[in-house]
């Protein structure tokens, strides 16, 4: 395929003034699949992003009524139906993998293909098959296919091998209107998940989390209900990044800190220039940062989806720094890059980097390989000497919302061409 359209940044402004973080991408995503178990449901706060995009193509081909007005968006479920998926739909997102759940506990059948998302691990979904299994589903898979019937969910134990937040989500919604009660234990603590059950609670979902555990009494009366997405706590988090390395008092609004800690305390570990309020956080340029060992792991542990825009950060710290990952086998795609770029990057083994800095990067012509590779890129873009040029920009759009137009306005000079 020919690469049409590419990200050009020219490096060296400094990134001024204020920044608005949208709702978060990976709440909304599970957010509008599980509307689909009530008949009316508002979400505020949507994220302009192409995930977003490809749900509401696929809520649409499913009869779903979905009328936006600004970041409102109503979902009206009057003349749903119950479809088969197509494998092209399904395979544009990861996300399209919770019309598992929506559709069990909605219509007790799904028919759908393995869902897409960024390569950067296998990614199986076993752990959302066997807790369908477990409420009482039956599910053929054939090749790329899965089908899964349930004549009566009924409720369950079920403990995840793994807290996996999709797995948590999926087996929740499902769970929502089975017979009795559920108890999913070892779930994921992610706060996606607490939005999703506000939506879920707001239809008439009977849902409380205690600690590593979700409860859920089964109902089958779900009716209207609204939620507001919360911020998007990994936007934010690459803006934050991009304050302490290019900003002068770079002002991100709609911040939840609390739902960043592990970010705010690495970034207090090495010295980072940044001020946390309630609601927005302040960033400024550091001169001297100092290197850090920072382990990628699940919630409140830091986000994998950081780990990325945060090696960038680590190779202007003066000295070695250590990133492991210990949620996916494959997401060191940028380092290439990085080191082109001018990084001393190198990969220890499948789970660990070590970064070597102080360097200078320098703008080159890279690939972004995966969402947060490409976010990784970009704020390596804003800081290196030069031009870079991003291809493969898809990756990009479909988790950060206006990425040229927020940038732009705090003095970076970047463009789609
Ligand atoms: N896993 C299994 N079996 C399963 C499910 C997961 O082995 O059935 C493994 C995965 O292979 C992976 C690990 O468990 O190694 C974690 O997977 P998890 O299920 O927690 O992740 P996910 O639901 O597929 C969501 C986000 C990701 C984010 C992870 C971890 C969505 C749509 N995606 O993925 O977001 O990295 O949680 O926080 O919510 C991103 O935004 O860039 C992104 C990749």
């Amino acid at each position: 395929m020919t690469e049409l359209t590419e990200l050009v940044i020219e490096g060296g402004n400094t990134l001024t003034g204020e920044i608005e973080i949208g709702g978060a991408k990976n709440s909304v995503v599970a957010l509008m699949p599980a509307a689909i178990l009530g008949n009316k449901v508002l979400i505020e706060k949507v994220p302009n992003i192409s995930d977003v995009t490809n749900l509401k193509l696929i809520l649409n081909y499913l009869g779903v009524k979905v009328t936006e007005e600004n970041d409102n968006f109503l979902l009206d479920m009057s003349n749903i139906e119950n479809k088969p998926f197509e494998e092209a739909q399904v395979s544009k997102l990861r996300a399209s993998y919770y019309f598992m759940g929506a559709f069990l506990a909605r219509f007790g059948k799904c028919e759908i293909y393995h869902p897409g998302g960024c390569v950067i691990g296998e990614r199986p979904i076993d752990i959302h098959l066997n807790g369908f299994r477990k409420l009482g589903a039956d599910i053929i898979e054939e090749d790329n296919k899965y089908t899964i019937i349930a004549d009566k969910l009924e409720g369950a134990n079920i403990t995840l091998k793994f807290p996996s937040v999709g797995g948590t989500i999926n087996i929740m919604i499902a769970a929502t209107t089975a017979e009795g009660i559920t108890v999913i234990n070892n779930v994921a603590m992610e706060p996606e998940i607490d939005n999703v059950i506000e939506l879920l609670n707001s239809m008439g979902a009977k849902i409380k989390r205690e600690d590593h555990s979700i409860i859920i009494e089964g109902t089958k009366e779900l009716h209207e209900g609204r939620v507001r997405v919360i911020p998007d706590r990994i936007e934010a988090g690459t803006y934050i990044i991009a304050g302490v390395l290019a900003g002068e008092k770079l002002k991100i609004n709609n911040v939840n800190a609390n739902h960043l800690t592990a970010l705010m305390d690495i970034l207090k570990e090495i010295g980072a220039d940044i001020e946390i309020h309630d609601n927005y956080v302040i960033a400024s340029k550091t001169e001297k940062l100092l290197p850090i060992s920072v382990v990628a792991e699940p919630y409140p542990g830091f986000p994998t989806d950081l780990q990325q825009p945060l090696t960038t950060l680590l190779t202007t710290a003066s000295g070695t720094s250590y990133i492991t990952e210990t949620i996916y086998e494959n997401r060191f795609k940028n380092v290439e890059y990085l080191n082109q770029m001018g990084a001393d990057i190198k990969q220890i083994n499948d789970k660990q980097i070590m970064i070597q800095g102080p360097t200078n990067l320098t703008g080159s012509k890279v690939v972004s390989t995966d969402l947060r590779a490409g976010a990784c890129l970009v704020i390596a873009g804003l800081i290196g000497n030069g031009i870079t040029r991003i291809s493969s920009i898809e990756h990009i759009i479909r988790g950060y919302e206006h990425l040229t137009d927020k940038l732009t306005k705090i003095n970076a000079n970047i463009k789609i061409v």
